[in-house]
């Protein structure tokens, strides 16, 4: 499949890190750009974007929530065009053993990472669909591979968006849109403070460029693939992640996970 030419992307959570690099890939390809994200940190990512030339539009709303995600699909028909691209990226972690963590918390992650994922593509997907071409770029994880001890909400998460590219890739074939995504091992943002994992081997050891890791799955989006995973040693966790007992996932991902594991 040739590589498909973007002209309007919408893009989650890109106040920061992944997102925000996602946003300066599709900007620095030409494409205008609507950003979205839940706080005025918005404003300073359009600010940092805007020397790219494109048109650049920020947009400050709590993608967790329909209300949310409805005011974001307002504010992008005011734009009088289509987006050819949707970008959906926003999502937080969640460290501490699961009876540990307050309730509120897990819904956050669920209503960010999983319904807020999924109504935000519900509501632009049908339109780009109806349009006959475009693509779609999931933010995933190589978590969704992996019982995430000490991180157990997150990478079921994860194993839901993973699992959920694929089987609406398969639905829309025909369509002319297709749906990629990308599956970052540990990269270097926000995301490990957010989470609550700075004490853990996890938010400590050495991690991903996100300009990297957006680049190779921007790129993926662009050729149409079904997934990206990114980094050789990513790739390696993932292919035996497909073989080894789930139990012994787990087992691995506590000793990396766990409070206080950056300290043993
Ligand atoms: N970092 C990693 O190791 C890693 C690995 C695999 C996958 N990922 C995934 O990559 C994506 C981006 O994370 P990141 O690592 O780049 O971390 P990050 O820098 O913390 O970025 C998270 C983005 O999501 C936004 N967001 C969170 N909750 C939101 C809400 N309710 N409504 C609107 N926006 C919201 C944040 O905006 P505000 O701060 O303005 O709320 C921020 O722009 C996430 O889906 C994450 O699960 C990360």
């Amino acid at each position: 499949m040739a590589d498909q030419q973007i002209s309007f992307a919408v893009i989650t959570g890109a106040s920061s890190g992944i997102g925000f690099e996602l946003a300066r890939c599709c900007a620095e390809a030409g494409a205008d750009i609507v950003i979205a994200s839940d706080t005025a940190e918005i404003f300073e990512a359009a600010d940092r974007l805007k020397p790219t030339g494109v048109k650049v539009e920020a947009v400050q709303a709590d993608l967790s929530t329909i209300s949310g995600v409805d005011e974001l699909y307002a504010r992008v028909r005011q734009f009088g065009r289509q987006p050819d691209a949707l970008i959906a990226n926003a999502g937080r972690g969640l460290g501490q053993g699961f009876l540990d963590e307050d309730f509120s918390d897990i819904r956050r992650v669920i209503d960010t990472n999983i319904t807020g994922t999924i109504y935000f593509l519900h509501k632009f997907g049908r339109d780009l669909v109806q349009r006959g071409d475009g693509r779609i770029l999931i933010t995933g994880s190589i978590a969704g591979v992996i019982p995430g001890a000490f991180q157990a909400v997150y990478n079921g998460s994860k194993a839901f968006l993973d699992s959920f590219a694929y089987a609406l890739r398969n639905e829309i074939k025909e369509s002319g849109v297709t749906v990629t995504v990308l599956m970052p091992g540990p990269t270097d943002t926000d995301f490990f403070e957010t989470a609550g994992l700075t004490d853990t081997k996890l938010g400590t050891e050495k991690k991903a460029d996100p300009a990297k890791v957006a680049k190779e799955g921007f790129e993926a989006m662009l050729r149409g693939d079904g997934h990206e995973v990114t980094g050789f040693a990513n790739k390696m966790q993932v292919m035996m992640a497909r073989f080894a007992p789930d139990s012994m996932l787990a087992e691995q991902h506590r000793k990396i996970a766990e409070p206080g594991s950056a300290r043993h």
